[in-house]
């Protein structure tokens, strides 16, 4: 089979590795891909929005089947530019992938059928959402209705910075049109926790937790960042919880979908929180997690692409999704200065020393092939990634392998994973 995998993140190189692996597989294209993907599947100059350009690729090259990891594409209708054309894709169509796109339709859902998640109302003008903000218990979480790459939601501990963050999302427009409607939400406290699934749009298939961490600095300080580490699987994420979640959660969420008329095939991936009152939905998306996948995939056994295959079949109940009894644990060595300013071009060294490791693995992120040899080229540069018995022994295995690394203005977080000693 010839594969098309669509993006060119740390998540892309994962899935083209996880891809690789398949019995079925013996031609990856990645578009655009980036220096690592090159190693293993063909890089394409084409952006994820190109989906015209994408399309005669992959009927030139008679695709197979292509996978779309990111949401850009998702939520513009790739899936149904494809389709249009008689191809095979994985991922939901733009009706579905709006349960990413739009978080007050997302919300709208949950209280419709009853999925727990924060309290919340939709906002369409800014001195209606001010008004209500007027007697609103604080703290209170403001978010931008549409795609802001994960940084559209406001924490507001006063109601002046709540006012301010209204007037930032829906007056300023910093995230233009994805502020054009808002979600005032109740704040809740507890640990997150990030589950992956397969749906095919009747069944769902839940991979194993993850936990993300968004903070750019140590202790969680700093500003958001698309994920400077993650691991695999989290502790917290207890049976009781998953028979929580299992009854009032994953089921209920792919079958509000079908009864909307949006059935879902593709990835859910669920943001958790375990509040004392129990497990709330804090965000869907539509896809993959970013670095959540390198944690998931390098312990999932299944062949990936026969996944990929049940779910736009409609047989993914047929599928025994089965993952390693170990663990993993990512860390993201990062450009400093991220994510906000920050160099690049520096030449990365030591990427050899992965080289047929099987519990050791350096996805990249943003990094670029020069006549100087690979070079860092973003905020994130690489996933530096490892499993072991225990998540302790995937944590100091991860950071052992993140010395193997240099590039001038090498940043980490020196803590991912630190809540593991409190489980
Ligand atoms: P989201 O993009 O909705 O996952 O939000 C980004 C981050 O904001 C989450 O990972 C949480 O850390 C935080 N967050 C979102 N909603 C809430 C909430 N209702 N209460 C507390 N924190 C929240
Ligand atoms: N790691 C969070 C996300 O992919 O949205």
């Amino acid at each position: 089979m010839k594969v098309l995998v669509v993006g060119g993140g740390g998540r892309e190189h994962a899935l083209c590795w996880k891809i690789s692996k398949s019995k079925k597989v013996d031609k990856i294209y990645c578009a655009p891909g980036n220096a690592g993907i090159s190693e293993i599947a063909e890089c394409v100059p084409i952006g994820a929005m190109e989906f015209d350009k994408l399309v005669s690729f992959a009927k030139e090259n008679q695709v197979d089947l292509t996978v779309v990891g990111m949401d850009d594409p998702l939520v513009g209708g790739i899936v149904d530019a494809f389709e249009a054309e008689g191809l095979r894709v994985f991922g939901p169509r733009k009706n579905a992938a709006i349960l990413e796109g739009s978080k007050a339709f997302s919300k709208d859902l949950m209280k419709k059928y009853n999925i727990p998640t924060a309290a919340y109302e939709n906002f369409h003008s800014p001195e209606d959402a001010m008004k209500y903000l007027e007697t609103a218990d604080m703290p209170i979480v403001l978010k931008a209705d549409g795609l802001a790459l994960g940084k559209g939601v406001l924490i507001c501990n006063t109601r002046e910075e709540a006012m301010e963050g209204v007037k930032t999302l829906m007056l300023d427009k910093q995230f233009g049109d994805a502020g054009n409607t808002i979600v005032i939400e109740e704040f809740m406290t507890g640990r997150e926790v990030s589950v992956l699934s397969f749906v095919d749009g009747d069944t769902i298939k839940i991979m194993t937790s993850a936990q993300d961490h968004k903070r750019a600095k140590d202790g969680d300080q700093g500003l958001n960042t698309g994920g400077m580490g993650t691991f695999s699987p989290s502790p917290f994420y207890t049976e009781e919880v998953d028979e929580f979640c299992k009854k009032y959660i994953y089921q209920a969420t792919v079958d509000a979908m079908k009864a909307e008329g949006r059935t879902f095939k593709g990835i859910i991936f669920f943001g958790l929180m375990l509040t004392p009152k129990g497990p709330r939905v804090l965000e869907y998306n539509a896809r993959f997690g970013d670095p959540e996948t390198q944690v998931v995939l390098s312990r999932m056994k299944n062949d990936i692409v026969e996944v990929f295959e049940a779910c736009i079949d409609g047989t993914l109940s047929q599928i025994d999704l089965q993952f390693e009894d170990n663990a993993a644990v990512c860390v993201v060595l990062a450009s400093d200065g991220y994510p906000e300013k920050y160099d690049k071009g520096f030449v990365i060294s030591g990427l050899e020393n992965f080289k047929d490791k099987e519990d050791y693995f350096v996805f990249h992120a943003g990094s670029k092939l020069t006549e100087k040899g690979i070079v860092t080229n973003g905020g994130r540069v690489l996933g530096v990634t490892a499993t072991g018995a225990d998540l302790k022994e995937a944590r100091a295995n991860a950071y052992k392998a993140t010395e193997w690394i240099s590039f001038e203005n090498k940043y980490m977080r020196h803590d991912i994973g630190k809540a593991i000693d409190e489980a």
